[in-house]
């Protein structure tokens, strides 16, 4: 059977096709705000609606003449390729038509995120999670993720369960899972040390954290959760301003994402760390491009002013080797009162989670978890079909989720999920 897309997830993708927010789309088409917003809502909603067939046609006719759209139907879709191998390595790979069509393909997948449909389109494979260092969401929602495609997965967690411990090598390690599994996911706490796992196979690999090198799925996931929320607040992320605080030495959430925004124009990156954390001076240099303005302080008060999005981030004590941390004071807390005083009302928080909530870490404050502007919980939730749509483009399966859509047969709580943005009742 041949399932259309639902109406939501043809909007999202019109609109991101198009490039246009929310009320570009309606000028665009001619609707009203409210009725847009109305027909994007989850079919589960009480004020959900549905849109008239004659506006479904009018925009898959305006989609039908996008470049995008005619290169997928001649078989050329964009892909993630590392030295000719569907590995994901660091967001240095990626372009904008990369990006667009993973995140088509995540919005396709949002119903099963949201378990509202299921897929088999990965049955019988099996994913390899190969975790050296500490995780809780990375490695629990990659495989999830797989599992949710139809697919198994098994994993090691840390070295002193593997043989590693022995004296294994990377290579041999590698070489070895490669003939028990069909895709890997790798965390290490060493630099460069996925990229040798992925020398070392054919295998669709993707990197899950390379001590401080690069996340690339974290900072996919963010800049998908940017989009859907700049689409609902009507900005767009060309010209917006980021304000990145905490440990910007070590932390490669913000190593990857900061290259990944890179990729739009005329961003005001802000960078706000004592000096002992700064971000790496050869980072600076590869953001020094289309149109960005680059600021660093130790001020975060002047840092994070009027910013769209504060990035903030947990000093990754892990990786201090001996060293003092430096001028953390409690001044750099991302609190309520710090938000009153520098964010507008339409400023989104975002961290990439764990904050370490201990009383001398300074990190994030629960005081801000009523805030609606605090969108941590929204970006682990799309951290699903985000990842998912790496693997159904990385193992080459993405065009038959269309036709593999069935409706989950068990009772799910509402809500919950992708759009699960009620903190009303959250104490
Ligand atoms: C981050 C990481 O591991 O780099 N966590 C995550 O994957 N969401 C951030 C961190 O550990 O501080």
């Amino acid at each position: 059977m041949h399932a259309q897309p639902d109406q939501q997830t043809l909007l999202r993708n019109a609109m991101r096709t198009l490039n246009l927010t929310r009320d570009g789309f309606c000028q665009r088409i001619g609707v009203t705000r409210r009725a847009l917003d109305g027909w994007l809502l989850p079919s589960e909603s009480s004020e959900a609606r549905t849109m008239p067939e004659v506006v479904g046609r009018y925009v898959a006719e305006i989609l039908a003449g996008m470049p995008a759209q005619a290169a997928r139907a001649a078989g050329k879709a964009p892909m993630i390729s590392n030295e000719g191998k569907p590995q994901l390595l660091s967001t240095d790979q990626l372009d904008l038509d990369v990006v667009a069509e993973l995140f088509r393909i995540a919005d396709l997948l949002e119903p099963v995120a949201r378990r509202r449909k299921v897929t088999r389109v990965l049955e019988g494979a099996v994913l390899g999670n190969l975790f050296f260092e500490a995780s809780t969401r990375t490695r629990m929602s990659f495989g999830t993720a797989f599992r949710r495609l139809g697919g198994s997965a098994v994993d090691t967690t840390g070295f002193t369960f593997s043989s590693m411990s022995k004296g294994e090598s990377i290579y041999d390690t590698s070489r070895v899972v490669s003939g028990y599994v069909d895709a890997l996911v790798v965390r290490h706490p060493e630099q460069g040390s996925v990229a040798e796992f992925a020398r070392a196979t054919n295998l669709p690999v993707v990197n899950a954290g390379d001590g401080p090198g690069e996340h690339p799925s974290q900072a996919l996931l963010d800049l998908y959760t940017i989009q859907r929320e700049f689409s609902r607040l009507g900005k767009s992320i060309d010209g917006m301003h980021i304000a990145f605080v905490g440990d910007l030495k070590y932390g490669r959430t913000v190593h990857s994402l900061s290259k990944l925004l890179a990729l739009h124009k005329g961003i005001k990156f802000s960078f706000v760390a004592p000096k002992s954390l700064e971000m790496p001076a050869h980072l600076l240099e590869r953001l020094s491009v289309n149109g960005h303005v680059i600021e660093q302080t130790d001020n975060i008060a002047k840092g994070v002013k009027g910013c769209d999005v504060l990035y903030a981030t947990r000093i990754q004590k892990e990786r201090f080797s001996g060293e003092a941390i430096e001028g953390y004071t409690p001044d750099f807390q991302i609190n309520a009162a710090l938000a009153d005083a520098a964010l507008k009302p339409d400023s989104l928080i975002m961290h990439p989670l764990p904050r370490d909530s201990r009383a001398d870490a300074n990190d994030l404050s629960t005081d801000l978890n009523r805030d609606p502007r605090l969108a941590i919980f929204r970006q682990t939730d799309n951290g699903i079909p985000v990842r998912m749509a790496i693997f159904a483009m990385l193992l080459g399966v993405a065009d038959q989720i269309p036709h593999d859509l069935r409706d989950a047969t068990w009772r799910t709580p509402w809500p919950v999920g992708v759009d699960d943005a009620v903190f009303e009742d959250f104490e």
